[in-house]
């Protein structure tokens, strides 16, 4: 079981952002409860490599921005590691700055899609150069001189929205980005506090260029995305009661509440408050016994994108058929996240089939220890962890290491709620 309290680690999403718009601002930025996650860290490793003095003080950084205009040509190839955050957003940057400069990543990055970054990157003017057409790192991107784009998403996806919400920060007009589905807004509510000029009405973001952003000091929400972890090992362990404290409230991060909701779960939100533009709160997360399934699809996908594989886990133990769909996105995570949570679940016994575009899951069912596969994706070693604390037998995951990209000391905090 699970019990006690702890602090939320800082959002992955806002803690990008934060240091990407900081360093294209004017003046001294602090962020605080920044996520030194190692994706984070390729974000400030690629604005070094663009002159930009960025500090790291314990858990706050200082960035001295450069200005919208001012970036260097990068002293080297800048690389994102296995951050699809930071690949597609910079990408949005670079497009505006008038320099070449060429992007790469490790084994995963290589396989995930950027032409739908770069398509629209060069609708509005960009030469973009990269495997198969710019789908592929490595890409170099020659940036400056763009122009407005008034533009309808092909997929719904926050990192390409801000990508382009970027771009059209150095455009010559006024642009204009329609969404399918509402995606995380965190550019919007951040860029805005940085003094962009940029509304938001129903699916549709417009951007007018401005001269130049100004300086912020930013507190980081904590990662909704990281609780979900903690969250789905209090519901199914017996005796769990656990306080997570300053989790981001965003309601296009919320979806897993609301699934847990329909799912009978016991979560409880206290002390609402506002930090930095977001609504964050505090959850007090109950062991739930009667937990039952639920359908999760269309306009909710977006809102709990990062969870599906742990929500896939609490699936298991929902009386009932939960049926995943609409989530092909999934596919192009930092693993085929559909297929290896169902190859995966399937070795640890439980009731779990594939579908092109999500899965269904048969509960309840008692698991048992497998040795997982995780393909170094984070989301997929964490989401058996807490497999293992419902599992009859060891759960021996291959890469324990994958879970610093967004989660550093998550088995350390796991130890230490596990009584
Ligand atoms: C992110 C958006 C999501 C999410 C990723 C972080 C972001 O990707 O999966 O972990 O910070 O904008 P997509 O919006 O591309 O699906």
């Amino acid at each position: 079981m699970l019990r006690g309290s702890f602090e939320l680690i800082g959002d992955k999403s806002i803690s990008h952002r934060a240091i990407m718009f900081s360093s294209i601002s004017k003046g001294k930025n602090k962020i605080s409860n920044f996520l030194m996650g190692q994706d984070c860290l390729s974000t400030i490793d690629c604005f070094r490599k663009m002159g930009v003095e960025i500090e790291i003080n314990d858990k706050d950084v200082f960035v001295k921005g450069n200005g919208l205009y001012g970036l260097k040509k990068p002293s080297d190839i800048l690389d994102v590691g296995n951050s699809g955050t930071t690949i597609r957003l910079i990408s949005g940057i670079l497009a505006g700055n008038n320099f070449e400069a060429t992007l790469v990543g490790d084994e995963s990055i290589a396989k995930r899609p950027m032409k739908r970054v770069t398509d629209p990157l060069r609708l509005m003017g960009c030469n973009i150069e990269g495997n198969d057409d710019a789908n592929y790192t490595p890409i170099t991107i020659y940036g400056g001189n763009l122009k407005a784009i008034d533009y309808k998403m092909q997929v719904a996806s926050a990192q390409v929205k801000s990508a382009l919400i970027l771009a059209s920060l150095y455009a010559d007009g006024k642009s204009i980005i329609h969404e399918k589905v509402k995606s995380r807004n965190h550019t919007e509510i951040m860029l805005k506090s940085f003094g962009a000029d940029i509304s938001v009405e129903d699916l549709s973001i417009t951007i007018n260029p401005v001269n130049e952003l100004f300086s912020q000091d930013i507190n980081v929400a904590g990662d909704i995305s990281s609780a979900a972890f903690i969250i789905v090992g209090a519901l199914i362990s017996e005796g769990s009661e656990v306080i997570i404290k300053n989790v981001g409230l965003n309601k296009t991060r919320t979806g897993i509440l609301d699934v847990v909701k329909n799912m009978n779960g016991n979560i409880e939100i206290l002390n609402e408050r506002f930090v930095s533009g977001e609504l964050v709160g505090d959850l007090l997360v109950r062991y739930s016994p009667n937990l039952t399934s639920t359908i999760i699809d269309k306009d909710i996908i977006p809102r709990l994108i990062d969870e599906i594989p742990v929500i896939s886990i609490l699936a298991t133990q929902a009386e009932g058929t939960t049926i995943i769909k609409d989530a092909k996105e999934l596919k192009v995570k930092e693993s085929n996240r559909i297929k290896v949570m169902v190859d995966n679940l399937k070795l640890m016994g439980a009731d779990i089939e594939e579908l092109e575009d999500g899965m269904v899951i048969k509960g309840k069912t008692k698991l048992k220890g497998a040795n997982i596969e995780t393909f170094k994706d984070h989301r997929i070693a964490m989401a058996f962890s807490i497999a293992e604390l419902i599992s009859d037998g060891y759960v021996k995951l291959d890469d324990e290491d994958c879970v610093n990209v967004s989660f550093p000391g998550y088995f350390d905090l796991l130890k230490q709620l596990s009584k």
